[in-house]
């Protein structure tokens, strides 16, 4: 009997560990994967490279980090973008690195003129239409990426099948329920291209529309507290993604695929909002310091007004309009380890802070936002002490079973029920303390079981014993 409740409580623990993390751990660890920081140049031979990131499976995170080669602001780091909106027709600049991936590569692509104007640069932050902090435009750079696998990230809260999506008139938007109740810390739309293993990343509002004739895609999305919505091109040259004249020799475009949103809610995270308009400031300190090589910036602007009042865009990594031919819009940002730098169109213009024109999804919702909310998270990236997949590691968490004398331990299950508020205020800890509070009282839970069990098997020998009587 004895031998047996050892084997129930050994295996109950590991249950417990993994049940525990999965429930109660937010927490996000660090990138499985961070490239060295790589030179890349527009209007050069080398208009893509190729990194292997190695997570085997499709990633859940793809950061690229781009940032001056020289200069005053080699510290201010530029994201990557998930789809080209220009090419390279007309002789106006337009910078950026756009990106795809699959289960174990990360593909570049870098602005380069194919049959046009040489205008693609990599960093740019727009020309008089745009406001902000310093002006920034240079065609040399370095990058690199950071990938973290889904492994590295906690369980999605949400998670959907794949969904088809195409330039086309029915089916070019959706409107998906997350059902969370509440605007989830990060939603990711990936989108694979028909018939490959290929991925590319949902974009925010977009900066620009060229010419009709111009080549130019990418996929919208925004999310409220119940559901995603998403936004494909319905008009003639929009393309799901597109990396395509102008970035390079690749042709690089597809305009149907499928598409998976994931939503997770995480407690490691810092978190900053504030108003956006036409006054307002476009340097911000972060009020608090992150690792650029670990943690996670993530940016979004949450419209006030309109159709999608209430939903939440990611901003933009670089300035594809200049002196645009039509409407157009965005949020372009970048950090460093404890500074925040926005460009925002001028206010009254053509630009809006979001912008969703006719061209897109059906012409279902559109938006043109003048104000609206920033939205900052740093999540701090912290070694999540059980990992869900690694059964060995698991044990290793067994020495709390120490602490299964402490008379104390049944008050400590009732601070559970703080989780929440406690979450907010020491994130880090609180995975591994839940994870702590959680086998305390499933051993309590056991101690308690196992005194019952022998009671009641004492009674049944008695009423046996009474029985024989
Ligand atoms: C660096 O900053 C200084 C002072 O703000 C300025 O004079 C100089 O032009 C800047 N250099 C570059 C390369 O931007
Ligand atoms: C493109 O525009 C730039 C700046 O306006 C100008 O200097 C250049 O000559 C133009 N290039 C061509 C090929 O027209
Ligand atoms: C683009 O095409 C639409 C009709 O498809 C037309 O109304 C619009 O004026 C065109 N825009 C430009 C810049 O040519
Ligand atoms: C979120 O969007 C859905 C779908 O359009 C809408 O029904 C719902 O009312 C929105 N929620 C809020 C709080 O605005
Ligand atoms: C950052 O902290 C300072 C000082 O505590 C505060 O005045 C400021 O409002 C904070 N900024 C933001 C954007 O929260
Ligand atoms: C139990 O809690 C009481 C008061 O909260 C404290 O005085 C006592 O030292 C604790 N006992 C142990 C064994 O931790």
């Amino acid at each position: 009997m004895e031998n047996m409740f050892r084997k129930i409580v050994l295996v109950s623990l590991v249950c417990c560990c993994v049940y525990d993390f999965r429930v109660f751990s937010r927490c996000v660890n660090s990138p499985h994967f961070v490239s060295p920081w790589t030179e890349v140049e527009a209007q050069t031979q080398k208009s893509s490279v190729t990194l292997e990131h190695e997570c085997g499976e499709f990633p859940a995170k793809v950061e690229l980090q781009i940032r001056p080669s020289s200069g005053n602001w080699t510290n201010f780091y530029f994201p990557g973008i998930g789809s080209s909106q220009r090419d390279d027709d007309i002789n106006r600049t337009y910078g950026g690195i756009v990106y795809k991936y699959n289960k174990d590569e990360v593909i570049l692509f870098i602005p380069k003129a194919k049959d046009g104007y040489p205008s693609g640069t990599i960093i740019y932050t727009g020309g008089s239409s745009w406001r902000g902090p310093v002006f920034q435009n240079a065609r040399r750079a370095s990058v690199r990426a950071l990938v973290w696998c889904p492994s590295d990230f906690p369980d999605p809260t949400y998670e959907s099948n794949w969904i088809s999506l195409s330039n086309s008139v029915s089916g070019s938007f959706l409107e998906i329920a997350h059902n969370q109740g509440t605007i989830p810390d990060l939603v990711t739309v990936q989108i694979q291209q028909s018939g490959t293993e290929w991925l590319s990343d949902g974009i925010g509002s977009m900066t620009a529309l060229g010419p009709n004739t111009s080549s130019w895609g990418g996929v919208i999305y925004g999310y409220n507290t119940s559901h995603v919505r998403i936004w494909a091109p319905s008009s003639k040259n929009g393309k799901l993604f597109s990396a395509d004249d102008g970035w390079g020799s690749a042709k690089e475009s597809w305009s149907r695929g499928l598409i998976k949103i994931k939503a997770w809610r995480i407690t490691n995270m810092f978190t900053l909002t504030y108003a956006l308009n036409q006054n307002s400031k476009s340097q911000i300190s972060l009020n608090t310091t992150y690792n650029q090589a670990t943690d996670i910036l993530i940016v979004r602007i949450k419209a006030d007004t309109g159709y999608n009042s209430g939903f939440m865009f990611p901003a933009s990594g670089a300035v594809q309009n200049d002196e645009t031919v039509s409407s157009f819009g965005g949020v372009v940002y970048s950090a460093s380890s404890d500074t925040l730098r926005i460009w925002t169109p001028v206010s009254p213009g053509p630009g809006y802070l979001l912008y969703i024109s006719n061209e897109w999804g059906n012409t279902l919702y559109p938006q043109t936002s003048t104000t609206a909310t920033l939205m900052v998270h740093v999540w701090k990236s912290t070694t999540c002490s059980i990992p869900t997949t690694l059964v060995p590691k698991i044990t290793k968490t067994t020495p709390p079973v120490q602490s299964t004398a402490d008379p104390n331990s049944s008050k400590r299950q009732s601070s559970k029920e703080d989780k929440d508020s406690l979450s907010s205020k020491a994130p880090i800890v609180v995975p591994t303390v839940i994870g702590g509070f959680g086998l305390l009282l499933l051993i309590a839970g056991l101690i308690i079981a196992r005194v019952l069990w022998k009671r009641k098997s004492k009674n049944r020998v008695e009423e046996e014993k009474q029985e024989q009587q």
